[in-house]
């Protein structure tokens, strides 16, 4: 059947360099595999506990939190791209995945994570501060689905095709190995 491949970009900017190779991997992915990206990181309120609805306090689950949980839940597998901000992720994202920590939907969930930037050297501490969080989530990243693109404007043309060779390989095989990583 289809392999459900969800699409999250950390940055919300209208033509954001990572909202663009999110669209270079789906234009990759092997046939029988279809990527949706989410676009409400935006709705998701600031996470915090009182606001995570449970069996306890009986209230209900925030809409924009459900959607984004639900979207979890459908897919066989999640890629993230994501600019570094002040040497970190941005906040919206790290947000969206706080709201994640007490449902267990990324549980061995296959992951790709892409960190681009247009820095010489970036992308490389946002990758370093997203893992842990990944870890902590439990997430499963395999072999050749994680990658920092540095100087990313130079491996793009304006109209966000990859141009750089080895790029364009490295983001085939991450769309390769997430499919085939999904049950
Ligand atoms: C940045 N940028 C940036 N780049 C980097 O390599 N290291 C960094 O620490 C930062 N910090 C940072 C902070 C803030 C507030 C902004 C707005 C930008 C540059 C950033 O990587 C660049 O704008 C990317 O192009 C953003 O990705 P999108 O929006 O094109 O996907």
């Amino acid at each position: 059947s289809t392999k459900a491949i969800l699409g999250v970009s950390g940055s919300l900017r209208q033509g954001s360099t990572n909202a663009l190779l999110l669209r270079a991997v789906a234009d990759r992915l092997p046939s029988g595999a279809v990527m949706t990206v989410f676009d409400g990181l935006d709705d998701l309120h600031h996470f915090s506990p009182e606001r995570d609805a449970d069996h306890e306090n009986g209230t209900a689950v925030l809409p924009a939190v459900a959607r984004w949980r639900e979207a979890i839940a459908r897919a066989d597998a999640v890629l993230i791209s994501t600019p570094e901000y002040a040497f970190g992720i941005p906040g919206v994202l790290k947000n969206a995945l706080d709201w994640a920590v007490s449902t267990i939907l990324f549980d061995r969930k296959p992951m790709g994570v892409l960190c681009a930037s247009p820095g010489f050297e970036g992308g490389h501490k946002a990758m370093a501060s997203l893992l842990p969080t990944l870890t902590a989530l439990n997430t499963h990243i395999p072999e050749g689905c994680s990658l920092v693109i540095s100087s990313v404007r130079k491996k793009m043309d304006n109209e966000g095709q990859v141009t750089d060779a080895a790029t364009a390989e490295a983001l085939s095989r991450l769309g390769a190995q997430l499919v085939g990583a999904s049950e």
